[in-house]
């Protein structure tokens, strides 16, 4: 078999963390021909002549069969994944922000041109998920997918909540460990978690629903206040997203934090690594756990797609074809926690019914049903709002009965 000569555009964590997993991996016949980066002053750990500055070097060049996207910027992503794609190129890319806003004509894009775009490491970093539900979950009637799809995160909870550390120390770890996104933002506010979780729900239920249609909020209000309700009931907090069937032909999604019991297999999924729960009918719950962030282990899934591309192998985006007739929707009930300070900050919210409330001096909270639907409205103004909302325990997301 011929090695296959690679284009790798991008060289930060994940690229360097390919490249290294690549060049310490026996079995796979394939080697970086050639690195695209974009600043052309930074010391280089390779040499000189393997780097350029113009990605239609690597796009123009007929001897490199496939093109692996490692940069940050989506929009730029886009545009070089559709010309490596036109070029006539396989791509491999860990873009999720790209992939969940231009699903639809990628997919598309794939049949017309004859070309194949893998993307493994875009969702849950080391987790073979994506594979997993292409192949074995094929023929399986999936009920839900859940988990923990965001690494930094998931790293500053467990340093805040189970070690004392303050928030902005947290973050800084997740940032010089190259969890984090380069906008962290995208991490704690629930972006990131949004973007995997359009792609997982387009492969369980073949159902491509736009992130803006979709509610996301994250820890980034999160008080010491939050962390002691959660502590009193020996309960965590883990930043959750849920794509689900509700009823026989609809769906629901959402990212939200959520309080989780010892008995949840999210409890004990610690620092940067992620879970998916997958509920299926017949092969009922299972637990997947890795590595959901950092150079090696998000390389590591880079490297399986650049494998499976030397074997022929592409997604068949089976669910789609299936024509499972899901429609997404967003008239459902969520039972949720929301700390805040201000009763005027309530005002944004619109309580379907309230089961508790709490208000002490320098803080306040309340339990109770919200429409999804509702929250979708306001997740903008919810990004400015001191308020922090997480998922009841062991409460479901009920369809509303009109
Ligand atoms: N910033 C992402 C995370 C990297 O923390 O999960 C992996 O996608």
């Amino acid at each position: 078999m011929e090695t296959i000569r690679l284009g790798l555009i991008g060289f930060g964590c994940v690229g360097q963390g390919l490249y290294h997993v690549l060049t310490h991996t026996g079995g796979i016949k394939a080697e970086v021909a050639r690195i695209c980066v974009k600043n052309r002053n930074k010391q280089r750990s390779l040499p000189a002549e393997l780097f350029t500055f113009e990605a239609q070097d690597l796009i123009n060049d007929p001897t490199i069969k496939v093109i692996v996207e490692l940069i940050d910027d989506a929009d730029a992503a886009y545009d070089l994944v559709v010309a490596a794609m036109h070029a006539g190129k396989d791509v491999v890319t860990a873009n999720k922000k790209m992939l969940a806003t231009h699903l639809t004509d990628l997919i598309a894009l794939q049949h017309q041109l004859g070309v194949k775009l893998l993307y493994e490491a875009s969702s849950c970093g080391s987790i073979p998920i994506i594979r997993n539900l292409e192949e074995y979950y094929d023929n399986e009637l999936l009920q839900r997918v859940s988990g923990i799809f965001n690494g930094s995160s998931n790293y500053i909870l467990t340093k805040v909540c189970t070690e004392g550390m303050d928030y902005a120390t947290a973050l800084k770890q997740a940032q010089d460990l190259g969890f984090a996104e380069t906008d962290p933002t995208l991490d704690v506010a629930g972006f990131d978690a949004l973007y995997k979780l359009v792609i997982i729900a387009a492969h369980s239920f073949g159902v491509v629903v736009a992130p803006e249609e979709v509610f996301n909020t994250g820890i980034q209000a999160l008080t010491a206040y939050d962390q002691a309700f959660a502590a009193q009931q020996g309960l965590k907090l883990k930043l959750q997203c849920q794509v689900m069937r509700l009823g026989e032909d609809q769906l629901t999604m959402l990212v939200m934090p959520a309080f989780v019991k010892p008995d949840n297999p999210l409890f004990n999924v610690e620092f940067e690594y992620n879970a998916v729960v997958v509920q299926a009918a017949f092969a009922d719950r299972q637990l997947f756990m890795g590595k959901g962030a950092g150079g090696n282990p998000t390389g590591a899934a880079v490297l399986s797609d650049i494998s499976a591309l030397t074997y022929g192998y592409q997604y068949g985006y089976k669910k789609q074809q299936q024509a499972l007739k899901l429609s997404y929707t967003t008239q459902a009930l969520i039972t949720i926690y929301l700390g805040y300070q201000d009763e005027a900050d309530l005002q944004a919210f619109d309580f379907w019914d309230v089961t508790a409330r709490y208000q002490g001096q320098d803080h306040a909270y309340i339990i109770g049903r919200v429409k999804l639907q509702d929250l979708v409205k306001i997740k903008d103004q919810l990004l400015t709002l001191p308020v922090f909302m997480a998922q009841m325990p062991d409460t479901d997301i009920e369809a509303i009965q009109l």
